[in-house]
């Protein structure tokens, strides 16, 4: 398999299926411009629909959202050493997390970068943004207990439901009850529909990936951070996406409680 076989992010009009074959032709001159200004004004499209799309998938009921605080952008850890840190953590101490931390952490898995346009922290499949993060919050300082979305255009919470669910949430990861010990709990879903619009049947492969992308971006901020998580795959996904309330179509794909490690 060629290493682009079915990613045709690059390449504006063309087959979606994964069996595009063709290259980009070469341009020069004023035609190459024409091109490059035609190409930003598809992704500029594409992106467009990509955040209407997650603002608009709104479970949440109330119209206000919790604004969270700046992310930083430097940190005290070295990338090598995050990485030569990391490990899964299970048992956490009773404390709670700041909004600070949670921010932080929301950011590194779907935190906008970009400047020009809403790129984010994780790469995605022709920058369509198929994930959503959950945040089933037991103890955040100055947070009441219940579940939100993050929305990453605003860098805000938008309220889901009230209540501690992280019980809830553990009984549907098949009973791991050390998971309920944790302050908060991250959910990672996707909506396939946005990422199949352009890649058809390779879109679940790809949103699949994508997951694997922001999990990982957890796992460091975490581990830069003086917390600890784990990826969970194992639960029941008509459980979980009863409990965060998701829309037919969005589906469970890890959960990630996160605390200080005990
Ligand atoms: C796809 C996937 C699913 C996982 N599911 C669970 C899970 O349900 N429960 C759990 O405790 N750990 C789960 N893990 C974490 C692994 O057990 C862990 O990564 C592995 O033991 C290696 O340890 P390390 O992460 O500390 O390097 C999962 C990891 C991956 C990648």
């Amino acid at each position: 398999m060629r290493a682009m076989d079915g990613y045709n992010g690059a390449m504006p009009g063309g087959r979606v299926d994964g069996s595009d074959k063709r290259r980009r032709p070469r341009v020069a001159g004023p035609v190459a411009g024409a091109a490059r200004c035609a190409w930003g004004l598809i992704m500029g499209l594409a992106l467009l629909a990509s955040v209407a799309t997650s603002a608009d998938a709104g479970k949440e009921h109330a119209m206000t959202t919790i604004a969270l605080p700046p992310p930083r952008t430097e940190g005290a850890l070295s990338i090598e050493t995050a990485l030569a840190r990391r490990r899964s953590v299970r048992t956490f101490a009773a404390r709670p997390l700041t909004m600070d931390q949670l921010g932080q952490i929301l950011w590194a898995a779907q935190g906008i970068t970009g400047s020009r346009w809403p790129l984010r922290t994780a790469p995605s499949a022709g920058a369509l943004y198929p994930l959503e993060i959950y945040v089933v919050a037991g103890q955040i300082k100055a947070l009441d207990e219940g579940i939100y979305r993050y929305r990453p255009q605003a860098h805000a919470l938008a309220p889901v439901k009230t209540g501690d669910h992280r019980g809830a949430l553990a009984r549907a990861a098949l009973g791991q009850g050390w998971m309920a010990k944790a302050p908060v709990m991250l959910a990672i879903t996707g909506v396939i529909s946005r990422t199949a619009a352009k890649y058809g049947r390779r879109a679940e492969r790809y949103v699949f990936m994508e997951a694997g992308h922001a999990a990982q971006n957890i796992y460091l901020q975490v581990q830069a951070d003086g917390l600890g998580t784990t990826a969970v795959g194992a639960f029941r996904d008509k459980a979980v996406q009863a409990l965060l309330r998701l829309p037919d179509g969005e589906v469970p794909l890890y959960l990630m409680p996160v605390g200080v490690p005990r």
